[in-house]
């Protein structure tokens, strides 16, 4: 068809609807696959980025929701129920919206990107931030959904898994097979889960011959994935994975496992020197938490550890725009200048 049709239409057979399923689509997915000229001549590698930040609300969520709230519309739940760093929420803000259901939303308090608190709101969630981190939150809506007539939308929901293994389908399709790496960062680790069940169905009884080992980077002041300990208080830059306490930790390490992977800490400064990298030399705007893939592959090639020629996707989760704080930060002020052409030369260096 001419339309892409969303992932759902374009995926159908491979995911768990029906012929009367009421499909909820803003026609996520089919996002680009950019190679990045730079992170290749650095690693010696063959590098694409998948760049997430394109999906209809800005991140890769709009992949799980899409299943999520179909799922929820055809069970008869007249409203959802999300803990969330940001993205999630915002995704389910608007599926919701899209889907005439009631959102609600727990958020860390202060601790969520502007843009984001931006995108819940204007899609009329009902949100409460909550004085707690994303774990006291992830707790808190598990409850509710439990105790109360609302259906929970985090990827501990297995069909927000099944729509976004979906981007492993969409990588293999465009490259004709697997890569030989896939980089990730990891907050609540359902998208290494997510992208590892779909290169596994791909391989199994699809188009893909083998299966790509997997790199999981979590912010080093919130890597309890290697650490092997629950961070009570978590801390980093990149707010969208500044989580404690995963609910997908054992999937992630047998993604890690059965691939032959492994699962790495970035640190702050190693984000937003690859959240700089990607802006400048690719020209890709991403928020800093999708900046931890590139900066743990930068990191994993440095020390040797990457055998050159190998080809390697790294997935950029979440849009530069919902979070340019840091881009701002990082930039010098702008020159104010009057409406005169020899002023304006003079300060462009022209
Ligand atoms: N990148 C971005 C931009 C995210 O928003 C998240 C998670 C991740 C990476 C990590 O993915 O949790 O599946 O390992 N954000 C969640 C949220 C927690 O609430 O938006 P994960």
């Amino acid at each position: 068809s001419p339309v892409w049709p969303g992932l759902i239409e374009a995926y159908r057979s491979r995911l768990p609807v029906s012929a009367t399923t009421p499909v909820v689509t803003l026609h996520e997915g089919a996002t680009p696959l950019v190679p990045a000229v730079e992170l290749s001549r650095r690693t010696g590698c063959e590098v694409f980025l998948k760049v997430e930040g394109a999906n209809p609300t800005g991140s890769f969520k709009d992949r799980g929701m899409t299943m999520a709230i179909t799922k929820a519309l055809e069970e008869g739940s007249r409203a959802v129920i999300c803990a969330s760093t940001g993205n999630t929420s915002a995704s389910a803000a608007a599926y919701a919206a899209r889907a005439g259901m009631v959102c609600a939303v727990l958020v860390p308090q202060g601790k969520i990107a502007l843009g984001k608190l931006a995108q819940a709101l204007v899609h009329g969630a009902k949100l409460l931030q909550v004085e707690g981190n994303f774990d006291d939150c992830l707790a808190l809506a598990s409850k509710l959904a439990i105790d109360y007539p609302v259906s929970l939308v985090n990827s501990v929901n297995q069909y927000r898994i099944e729509g976004q293994k979906t981007a492993s389908f969409e990588v293999v399709d465009v490259l004709g097979d697997a890569p030989d790496v896939h980089c990730l960062p990891v907050g609540n680790a359902g998208n290494i889960t997510a992208y590892w069940q779909g290169y596994r169905e791909y391989e199994s009884d699809g188009p893909a011959t083998r299966r790509p080992r997997m790199f999981g980077f979590q912010a080093a002041g919130a890597a309890p994935i290697v650490t092997g300990q629950v961070v009570e208080n978590p801390s980093t830059i990149a707010t969208a994975i500044r989580i404690g306490n995963p609910a997908s930790w054992t999937k992630a390490l047998a993604a890690r496992d059965e691939s032959g992977g492994r699962i790495d800490a970035v640190t702050d400064r190693e984000i937003l020197a690859a959240y700089r990298l990607l802006a400048r030399s690719e020209a890709v705007f991403v928020e800093p938490a999708s900046a931890a893939s590139v900066a743990g592959l930068l990191k994993v090639a440095a020390a040797g550890e990457l055998e050159p020629g190998q080809r390697v996707v790294c997935t950029v989760t979440g849009n530069g725009l919902k979070d340019p704080e840091w881009a701002i930060s990082g930039a010098p002020a702008p020159v104010t200048v009057p409406v005169d052409a020899a002023a304006a030369a003079a300060q462009l260096g022209l």
